[in-house]
């Protein structure tokens, strides 16, 4: 039928060029986990639009150097820093047979296929997360539209109109930024967001909590939602969340558990208990482009019951009416903020279809006694402290010897991590702990060695002997 030439399509020879480039940048080796200061300056992205277009190859070849140019190695097996980006390599064919495809994944009247491949893997992730069989979500970009669809959900299941001014929500200072944002947008004004104690080792006090929501209930406020976290950026800790879930069931406030690091450990059987509690959360926030080896722009949002996401979301357009599903199912535009949306499960699909379950729990399980073992390292090294216990596969330590107040402490560590970085060797990221900086570790790259570590606290220890 659209046999006819198109601009639009691309002729046999340029899909070949274009997909050769393309396997040579699958192919070519992360030269370190750091861009180099010359490739940082080779950054120039003054490129005009041309009134004429060019040849396909020629322009791609020139988009890759333009924008691999200066770019943090995310998926380099000494990148530290962050949460690191190992992507598989079928997520990333995922992500382009989905482009290939161009599905419009909004509804599945229109991409029936993709679909049903984004809600058996919502199935499957509420499963493993414990979640009842009348939980549901839907793909999102990442954590943080997770957290932002969870919040104004809650908001809308939680609070009449009337009651929004005076809804107060409860998070900690280990709180990812994304869920304060998300409040915020959601209409919370500041002083309706309380940020409640943690323990020492970084994790919501439950009898703070109870306490925090005591006190406003008896000021007339009503207390909403409760954003407890699996997985905390800095410290990789979980917040108690059977306490939490007691405290949230009893009270009657919505539990939205920001998994977006740490969700995956329920895939492993050896990790799973320590997310204990998390399937009786009322939402959930886990991301495919954190441990779960997927390319950017694929997060998760799972919640107990399917049409809270529908209450707040549901579009009625009057151009999308004839895509109603005839069972007066939801589309996926009712269940969240976006309306046209990329098949963002197929690559999910594919990876978990390649890597399987025992590969997932295996790197998992790496990731965790990784951090556990820089832990034993720091303990045994004069001069150093631990931040924070391991947890799933985040290490905070900093070199801090007697000679040194906190002030100059922190000056060091800031340095050894610009050192760091500036070698080359490896990335080593930076945490704020109790105000103090400290040095942080995220290891959840799977072909990270023991040596990778090793070293790299090796190079640590160098660098902080030529600064003292
Ligand atoms: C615990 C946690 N929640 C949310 C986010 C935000 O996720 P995203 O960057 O995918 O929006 C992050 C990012 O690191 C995170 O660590």
């Amino acid at each position: 039928m659209f046999d006819r030439p198109s601009r639009l399509k691309a002729s046999e020879s340029e899909i070949d060029a274009a997909l050769a480039r393309l396997r040579a940048e699958l192919l070519r080796p992360p030269p370190g986990p750091a861009a180099t200061r010359p490739e940082r300056a080779a950054v120039s992205p003054h490129v005009g639009v041309p009134a004429r277009g060019r040849p396909l190859d020629e322009a791609l070849d020139h988009m890759l150097a333009l924008a691999g140019a200066g770019a943090d190695r995310v998926d380099h097996p000494r990148f530290h820093a962050f949460v690191p980006g190992p992507a598989a390599l079928a997520s990333r064919i995922g992500d382009m047979a989905a482009a290939t495809l161009n599905l419009q994944a909004g509804s599945p009247r229109q991409s029936p296929g993709a679909a049903a491949i984004e809600r058996t893997l919502i199935r499957w992730l509420a499963d493993a997360a414990g979640l009842p069989p009348e939980a549901g979500g839907l793909f999102l970009s990442g954590g943080s539209m997770a957290n932002l669809a969870a919040v104004v959900a809650a908001r809308e299941d939680r609070l009449s109109e009337s009651e929004r001014p005076r809804g107060v929500a409860y998070v900690t200072a280990e709180t990812h930024p994304s869920v304060t944002r998300a409040l915020r947008i959601a209409g919370l004004s500041r002083d309706r967001i309380r940020t409640v104690a943690t323990d020492d080792r970084f994790r919501m006090a439950p009898g703070a909590l109870e306490a925090a929501i005591a006190r406003d209930h008896a000021t007339g406020l009503r207390p909403f939602l409760i954003v407890a976290t699996a997985g905390a950026t800095a410290t990789g800790a979980i917040d108690p969340l059977p306490d939490i879930a007691h405290i949230a069931e009893r009270c009657g406030l919505w539990l939205h558990v920001d998994g977006a690091l740490g969700a995956t450990a329920a895939l492993s059987p050896a990790r799973r208990a320590l997310l204990d509690g998390i399937g009786r959360a009322d939402s959930l926030a886990w991301d495919g482009h954190k441990w779960l080896f997927q390319t950017y722009g694929c997060g998760m949002l799972l919640v107990r019951r399917e049409a809270a996401l529908t209450d707040a979301f549901r579009l009625d357009a009057g151009y999308l009416h004839d895509l109603a599903q005839d069972d007066g199912a939801p589309n996926f535009w009712d269940m969240g903020p976006e309306t046209s949306r990329p098949a963002r499960a197929l690559k999910l699909w594919l990876t978990l279809q390649t890597l399987g379950l025992d590969e997932i729990a295996a790197a998992v399980d790496r990731a965790c006694a990784h951090a556990e073992t820089v832990d034993r390292r720091i303990a045994a090294m004069a001069g150093w402290r631990r931040g924070a216990p391991a947890s799933l596969g985040v290490a905070t330590f900093r070199c801090a010897p007697e000679s040194l107040d906190d002030h100059a402490a922190d000056a060091l560590n800031a340095a050894l991590a610009a050192d760091m970085r500036a070698e080359g060797f490896a990335v080593v990221g930076e945490a704020r702990l109790n105000g103090r900086r400290f040095l942080r570790l995220c290891a959840l790259h799977p072909e990270t060695t023991d040596d990778d570590l090793g070293d790299t606290l090796d190079r640590l220890v160098v660098h902080a002997a030529r600064r003292l």
